[in-house]
């Protein structure tokens, strides 16, 4: 396996990848049936999104047994098959461990509520009446984080779904059980692991009101966070250099990811942040739209870029996954121009210093789902939100606009194989609808293209294993005049890698800051960057990677 820092992560979503006993659900076997076409895309790890035993009321994110596999994706065999095939390939799985919470269905919440103490201390359990909980904390999908349990008489604390119940890592016992689950994982032959909302694990130990906000800042990136990370790493040999991890981290700073990331900390070989995507938040509230603020957009690139740079830090960079809507949608044109955005995004990412990860559809261009009526949405959180904000008198029109563009279900609608209904999804009813541009939009036609956005993809990922500037190089922004460009440049040693990307739909002339004309040109989504000197004329959404090589 290649290291990280030249590898390449593609997240599955298994539930809407593929389906293969046409139950509507995407599954294990399914998954199996796709090894081949993740290869042929070159990818090095799969991140598969939590298939464990749950409810399914936030999609798996509420694991009820984080040792057994849901029978709605398969078996303990079909896993054991695909561990094995996608090793063969070259390919190491990555799993998704939910420790910040279990679902209250999980038998420790259970034994918990039946009055058993040990296991009340497993959670937060607090003192309170019915309506006057511990704090005035929100939970991120609306309403209290408190949630009163009539069995025990006592509320508990909840950040996401009241079916989450955060767990007490304050308690030895409860970390002990943490690392016994990574170390099953481990020894079964999974190569990644990926921590979700991590550095919300460690609470206060004062429980009060927030005044300013939602309760977050007493709990985001906690006091004894780094120490809970490196025990739980060191403890279970996660610091090893064959193993990649990475931390989903929920409203962090940089100086924080510096520290879970620092090879000398022996955390995480790599954080998610999300700073670069609520750029388009009203306010700061998700729920309000406007157009996303490019010079915002880039500052927070520039900056974690060159921070994390110089501190030894690494990112793992992105733009989607299974929170977020569509990348093309939300930052491009779908439209008209959607292949060349679709690339042009991809050259942003893929030429950084960070471990970039592609999320299913992404590679070719899929777009948000388009629903128009709240019967078709799945997510826990849209539809709360769809309630929450009609009791703010919000008018369902607008509501239904947020929604398009904001709910996490643009990007769950199920993978475009193939041209036809149902889109070689499934052969039953999927559990949540296709989008209408599968004719257009699919994988078959991809493949049949050279110049898909697919392609485009696989050689980006070929680049950055062959390119040191890519995966090691240094970061610097590039300031240009032109508004809506987004340029930097990478070095190592005697190589320089130079990006331009144009977010805007009109050509644009771009002077750089040295003669370019001997550079070369690594790829490129325009149809062909005419470079005079120090000028050159980008397409709209055009992008292209430059490269040189000073000769001893
Ligand atoms: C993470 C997951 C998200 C989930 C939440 C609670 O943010 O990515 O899908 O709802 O954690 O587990
Ligand atoms: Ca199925």
């Amino acid at each position: 396996m290649e290291s990280f820092k030249k590898s390449c992560v593609y997240q599955i979503y298994p539930k809407s990848f593929r389906d293969s006993n046409g139950d509507g659900i995407g599954d294990l076997k399914g998954v199996m049936e796709k090894l081949d076409y993740l290869k042929t895309l070159g990818v090095d790890y799969l991140w598969l999104t939590p298939f464990f035993l749950s409810p399914q009321n936030d999609n798996g994110y509420d694991i009820q047994d984080y040792c057994s596999i849901d029978p709605l994706f398969g078996t303990m065999e079909d896993l054991d098959r695909l561990i094995a095939k996608a090793g063969e390939l070259g390919m190491g799985l990555m799993f998704d461990m939910v420790f910040n919470h279990t679902s209250t269905s999980h038998e420790w919440f259970q034994k918990a509520l039946n009055g058993d103490k040990k296991f009340q201390d497993y959670y937060f359990f607090k003192e309170g009446t019915p309506d006057n909980p511990p704090t005035n904390w929100q939970s991120k999908f609306g309403g209290s984080v408190w949630e009163y349990s009539e069995e025990v008489g006592k509320h508990y604390l909840h950040l996401f779904d009241k079916t989450q119940a955060d767990l007490n890592w304050e308690n030895p016992m409860v970390r002990e059980e943490i690392k016994k689950v990574i170390r099953f994982w481990k020894e079964k032959g999974i190569k990644g692991f990926r921590f979700d909302v991590i550095n919300l694990v460690s609470k206060p130990s004062a429980w009060e009101d927030d005044e300013e906000g939602d309760g977050r800042r007493f709990y985001t990136d906690g006091p004894r966070i780094h120490e809970y990370l490196r025990e739980i790493v060191v403890d279970t040999g996660l610091d090893a250099d064959d193993i990649i991890t990475v931390g989903e981290m929920s409203s962090t700073t940089i100086d924080h990811c510096i520290r879970y990331t620092n090879p000398d900390e022996k955390q995480f070989k790599m954080c998610f942040n999300f700073h670069h995507l609520k750029v388009d938040y009203k306010d700061g509230d998700k729920w309000s739209i406007m157009p996303f603020d490019f010079e915002k957009l880039k500052k927070i690139f520039h900056t974690w870029q060159t921070s994390m740079d110089e501190e030894n830090g690494w990112n793992a960079v992105f733009w989607c996954n299974h929170d977020q809507p569509r990348a093309v949608s939300r930052f491009g044109d779908d439209g008209m121009y959607r292949k060349r955005t679709a690339k042009m995004l991809a050259t942003v990412i893929h030429g950084m210093r960070g471990t970039p990860y592609i999320y299913q559809g992404e590679e070719i261009g899929m777009t948000n789902a388009n629903f128009t009526h709240i019967s078709q949405y799945r997510d826990v959180e849209s539809l709360h939100y769809f309630e929450i904000l009609k009791e703010q008198g919000r008018k369902e029109e607008e509501i239904y606009r947020v929604l398009r563009e904001r709910s996490r279900d643009n990007s769950r609608t199920p993978m475009q194989w193939e041209a036809e209904e149902q889109a070689g999804f499934t052969t039953g009813t999927p559990w949540i609808g296709v989008n209408e541009n599968c004719e257009k939009i699919n994988v078959r036609e991809s493949l049949a293209d050279p110049d898909s956005v697919f392609f485009y993809y696989q050689k980006l990922i070929q680049l950055r294993k062959h390119y040191s500037v890519i995966s090691e190089g240094s970061y610097e922004p590039v300031p240009l005049k032109q508004k809506g460009i987004f340029a930097y440049q990478r070095s190592w040693k005697k190589e320089k890698l130079l990006v331009f990307a144009n977010f805007t739909g009109k050509h644009q002339e771009i002077e750089g800051r040295e003669v370019l004309d001997n550079w070369e040109i690594l790829l490129s989504n325009d149809s062909a960057p005419k470079i005079n000197g120090k000028k050159f004329v980008l397409d709209p959404f055009g992008a292209v990677m430059l490269y040189s090589c000073e000769r001893a």
